[in-house]
């Protein structure tokens, strides 16, 4: 348990834009921030950051919070780990109280996966700086044979696992860590014979992988033998922690470098990554040897919409690849290509230049993708027909996969041209090719995006049908949102309220609350019940009348009572994007009219809703065997509720039911 009062540091240090700005790039528009959602897949962005709120809310998949659930939301985390890890942040010092034993057990397998991923790659770090061992095969190796200093291989935390065959598994069980984890997290293999454990990444250097947020997912173990019996990689395993297809190497130190410079160099190994970083090039990230996932360029669209890839002027792999470039045009992002110089990669090329060279090299040496691979597929061809109408087929299937229809069309001129064929030929093949294949997940996204053309030229709509009013036959779940609505929205604007026959000037939460306190009303959904509180105790402290600002939920340190008031907030704007937030001040005239109508009708709705319910019960009751005495009690109780629903509903002058 974390206490109260850091609880309350944590939340007044966290800055919701620089948080939410590690996973998305935040673009600013007026006083909010915008991006693509990082919860969903999406191309326009309808995911929206607002720093004097303090909350984050996406307009496409409804996801929405403060600082802290962002960060639970993201990392699968839970809401304690999630301040820990803003309090880190900051550099607060957070003071826990002793977990329980029920605590401890609670503290699950992934946490237990990363604890000893996070162990290993520091045991593996010391023993290549520390042990002879280590020291005279690992460090020798990454110093001479690799070229780092130690300033890289400190910052990657580069390692070595020893060479006989179980220290490390041995070591581990010795500082307490479970054979079960052990085995999860693939560093130990367990022999069939007698389950006893040996290191998968024995006798290695090791590369350890880190995700977005820098935590240790996984290993990539090299061997420095030359012999071409052992695999030059070890990795691995698929995991409860760890996806392959879900991360990036390099990311992690890459992501601030990718932002700034707007785009990022796709390379292929862990080796490649390092010697870039250290030649001072830092937007730099590789797949590990695999070819691209969807997966894999989602991340990276968070960040840019930019990918340049390197080949090695050699590479035999290009052709292969040209495939999964195509997948990376779909996302709607843009592909140059570079070749290196033969027989250069990468890893050599940044080790013989410096980073402004290299940055030169890309500069001047840049290809759009399209461009490239048809120039490549021509020189292919060679004035063979056959092999051209082939190579036509193959532009085609590219270039129908840009999303975007000026962007094709611009492609599509310029492929005529390198091929020199008709362009009107082009078009009709490109929209026969999208009309053949377009998959649903495209259609959406034009359908989504007609919509948002078409909420955005709608008229502004009266502030009056802002709230919606519920009618009678809602449900508890709609009535009680439809009441905690007006609180959070305009729970201190005043209305005049009909009693009896004079006119009260009251304000909405001394309605709401003198209605169903004096009957000990309480909300079913807990959520709701919990935001009435909160605003309940403000009130009081406040004193009431006074506005209990927004912040207080939004940034309510119980993430459900966060996360609720976010999305009650935020339901009705989403075709008024860059004014949200902003639109706080709406009680104009037509609002109080709105709200003389709409308090008393919901909170009326609401409380004949209760006693029908509890009128429902008590009739149901009567079909039970009961003594005289009971059903007596019963049948007066029923009269008195009965006697309660209309008084209720002439209280406000108008019979509802
Ligand atoms: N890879 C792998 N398993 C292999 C070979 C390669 O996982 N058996 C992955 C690694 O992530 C590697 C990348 O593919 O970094 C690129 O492979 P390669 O070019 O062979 O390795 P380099 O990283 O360039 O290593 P080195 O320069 O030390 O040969
Ligand atoms: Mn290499």
């Amino acid at each position: 348990m974390i206490d109260r009062e850091t609880v309350d540091r944590i939340y007044a240090a966290a800055n919701i834009v620089d948080i939410v700005g590690e996973y998305v790039t935040l673009k600013r528009k007026g006083v909010n921030y915008q991006a693509c959602c990082p919860f969903h897949n999406e191309k326009t962005p309808s995911f929206v950051v607002s720093p004097s709120k303090g909350v984050y809310k996406c307009f496409g998949c409804g996801k929405g919070g403060n600082a802290v659930t962002f960060l639970m939301e993201h990392e699968n985390i839970t809401y304690p780990e999630a301040l820990k890890m803003v309090a880190k942040r900051y550099g607060i010092e957070v003071k826990e109280k002793e977990m329980s034993e029920e605590e401890v057990r609670r503290n699950d397998d992934r946490e237990s996966m990363f604890a000893l991923n996070g162990w290993a790659a520091e045991y593996f770090a010391n023993y290549l700086h520390r042990e002879t061992e280590g020291q005279s095969v690992g460090l020798a190796y990454f110093r001479q044979k690799r070229g780092m200093t130690d300033a890289t291989i400190k910052k990657f935390g580069l390692g070595f696992c020893p060479a006989k065959g179980d220290r490390m598994s041995k070591d581990a069980l010795a500082a307490g860590y479970k054979k079960e984890f052990l085995v999860s997290t693939g560093l130990s293999l367990a022999r069939e014979s007698d389950g006893s454990l040996y290191d998968r990444f024995r006798d290695r250097v090791i590369f350890p992988v880190h995700n977005i947020s820098g935590r240790i997912v996984a290993f990539g173990g090299r061997t420095l033998r030359t012999d071409k019996q052992v695999a030059k990689y070890q990795n691995s395993p698929e995991s409860e922690i760890y996806s392959k297809k879900r991360e990036l190497y390099g990311l992690y130190f890459a992501k601030k470098a990718i932002q700034q410079q707007d785009f990022a160099i796709m390379v292929e190994g862990y080796t490649d990554v390092i010697s870039m970083h250290q030649a001072g090039v830092e937007n730099v990230v590789s797949s590990s040897g695999t070819s691209l996932t969807t997966e894999q360029i989602r991340l990276l669209n968070r960040f840019t919409k930019n990918i340049t890839v390197i080949y090695d002027g050699d590479s035999a792999g290009i052709h292969a690849s040209l495939r999964g470039i195509d997948m990376i045009l779909k996302e709607g992002m843009n592909v140059r290509v570079v070749l290196l110089p033969e027989p250069e990669d990468p890893d050599s090329f940044a080790r013989s230049h410096t980073a402004a060279e290299v940055q030169e090299y890309i500069r001047a040496n840049e290809q759009d993708f399209l461009e490239f691979k048809a120039k490549l597929l021509l020189k292919d061809a060679q004035g063979d027909p056959i092999r051209k109408a082939s190579l036509i087929a193959d532009m085609v299937q590219s270039v129908s996969q840009i999303p975007d229809p000026i962007q094709r069309s611009v492609y599509i001129k310029e492929c005529a041209r390198i091929m020199d064929i008709d362009e009107q030929i082009l078009i009709s093949e490109v929209a026969r090719k999208r009309m053949t294949t377009s998959g649903d997940r495209e259609t959406d996204e034009f359908l989504r995006r007609q919509t948002t053309l078409r909420q955005r030229e709608a008229p502004q709509q009266p502030e009056v049908e802002f709230v919606k009013q519920v009618e009678a036959g809602s449900s508890f779940e709609a009535l009680e949102r439809e009441i905690v609505k007006y609180l959070l929205k305009y729970g201190h604007c005043s209305f005049d309220f009909k009693e009896g026959r004079t006119m009260v000037a009251c304000n909405v939460a001394e309605v709401i609350f003198a209605e169903l306190s004096d009957d000990n009303i309480e909300f079913r959904n807990p959520v709701y019940a919990k935001i009435m509180n909160v605003y309940r105790e403000q009130w009081t402290q406040l004193g009431t009348g006074t506005e209990v600002p927004a912040h207080v939920f939004l940034n309510h340190i119980d993430p459900e009572v966060c996360n609720m008031s976010v999305d009650i907030l935020t339901a009705d704007d989403n075709y008024v994007l860059s004014e949200l937030w902003q639109r706080k001040e709406i009680h104009v005239d037509s609002d109080a009219e709105m709200l003389a109508v709409g308090v008393p009708k919901a909170v009326t709705l609401y409380k004949s809703k209760v006693i029908e319910a509890l009128i429902k019960e008590l009739q149901a009751k009567l079909a039970d065997e009961l003594s005289d005495d009971e059903q007596k009690d019963i049948m007066q109780r029923l009269a008195a509720y009965n006697q309660a629903k209309k008084t209720i509903a002439n209280k406000i002058g108008r019979p509802i039911l």
